[in-house]
């Protein structure tokens, strides 16, 4: 069977005050009917069985918005390399062989993703290995993965190299050489996934999980992303290209990609805009912004964020303080 495991349980901090941590990214609908997450788990409708996997605090807000799905929790929130580990351990105990298609739940993805996916999961049952969804650059973000395909047949080839978020000067290099970009989605057995895993940092995790002593598995080990921990090492990865409109949402100037332009401006809710261009406005309310250009306003409840359009992913700065203040 082709078992989907949707992972939920980031924060997405960087859409601060949008999300907030009692209402991670994936809970938000940015404007369309259901949340990310709801759409994540329609979107792979045609698996044989779905589990969200998230962390502790978020169990509720899951069930609720996607009453469907099996929950699986993790003992402690720390990234998703231990919590993808920690998933194929128990889902395997619970469904025996299968093949996993794991996906982020905070993606705006449209185009052929039923082929996509089930070629991944192919891939990976031939294979045994890791298999990644990789997807044609347009610009050098520093935010994704970068992999280096080697001789593609059948619509995959091997990863000769993944470098998970290069600099700028580094990404600018692998886009001219024809680099993909890590989707984020992956396909791998269980045992394919944890035989993987022994020659990496979460190998600590693997007898404790064999021993069902779940906390001392997580106690084992710093957090660390499954793109860090195994993929950047692994000797048996592939990729498959994929023509996908794909989005992963992961800072507020990414909204000028997904949103119809008004006068020039992406918004999001309500907005009056005079003179004002390339700006992001978004907001559960309403904005008004006159004579400005390449700003993010965000409003979302009692906060508002103001902050230069390129300056974006210094949200993280803002949060970390509000943290610190408790
Ligand atoms: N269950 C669980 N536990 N889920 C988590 C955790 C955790 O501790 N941390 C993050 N997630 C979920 C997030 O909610 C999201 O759906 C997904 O895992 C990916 O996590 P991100 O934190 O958003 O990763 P990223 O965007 O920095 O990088 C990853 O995705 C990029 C594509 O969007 C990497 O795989 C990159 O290589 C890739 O390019
Ligand atoms: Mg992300």
């Amino acid at each position: 069977p082709i078992v989907a495991l949707v992972l939920a349980g980031g924060t997405g901090t960087r859409l601060y005050p949008a999300s907030r941590s009692d209402r991670p990214k994936q809970f938000l609908s940015f404007g369309e009917d259901e949340s990310l997450l709801a759409e994540t788990v329609s979107r792979v409708g045609f698996v044989d069985e779905s589990y969200v996997l998230t962390r502790e605090s978020f169990a509720d807000g899951v069930r609720e918005r996607v009453p469907n799905a099996a929950v699986l929790t993790e003992p402690e929130p720390k990234d998703t390399g231990p919590a993808l580990l920690y998933a194929a351990h128990r889902i395997r105990e619970q469904v025996g062989d299968c093949v996993l298609l794991c996906l982020p739940s905070d993606h705006r993805i449209s185009g052929p993703f039923e082929t996509i996916a089930r070629t991944a999961a192919r891939v990976a049952v031939e294979t045994k290995g890791l298999v990644t969804v990789g997807i044609k650059p347009d610009r050098p973000a520093t935010g994704y993965g970068y992999i280096k395909p080697g001789a593609s047949e059948n619509g995959f080839a091997p990863v000769e190299t993944f470098h998970e978020k290069p600099d700028r000067e580094t990404a600018t290099e692998y886009v001219r050489e024809g680099f993909y970009w890590n989707a984020g989605l992956f396909s791998w057995t269980p045992s394919g996934l944890l035989s993987a895993a022994e020659s990496s940092p979460l190998a600590p995790m693997i007898e404790r999980l064999d021993e069902g002593n779940y906390d001392a598995a997580f106690d084992a080990i710093d957090p660390v992303s499954i793109d860090y921990a195994v993929l950047e090492d692994a000797d048996n990865a592939f990729v498959v290209p994929a023509a996908l409109d794909w989005d992963d949402l992961g800072s507020w100037d990414a909204f000028e990609r997904v949103l119809d332009s008004q006068d020039g401006n992406a918004v999001l809710g309500d907005a009056v805009t005079i003179d004002a261009d390339g700006n992001v406005l978004a907001s559960d309310g309403h904005v008004s912004a006159v004579g400005v250009e390449d700003l993010v306003v965000a409003s979302f409840d009692d906060r508002t964020l103001v902050v230069p359009k390129d300056e974006a992913q210094r949200v993280r700065e803002v949060v970390a303080e509000l943290r610190d203040d408790g």
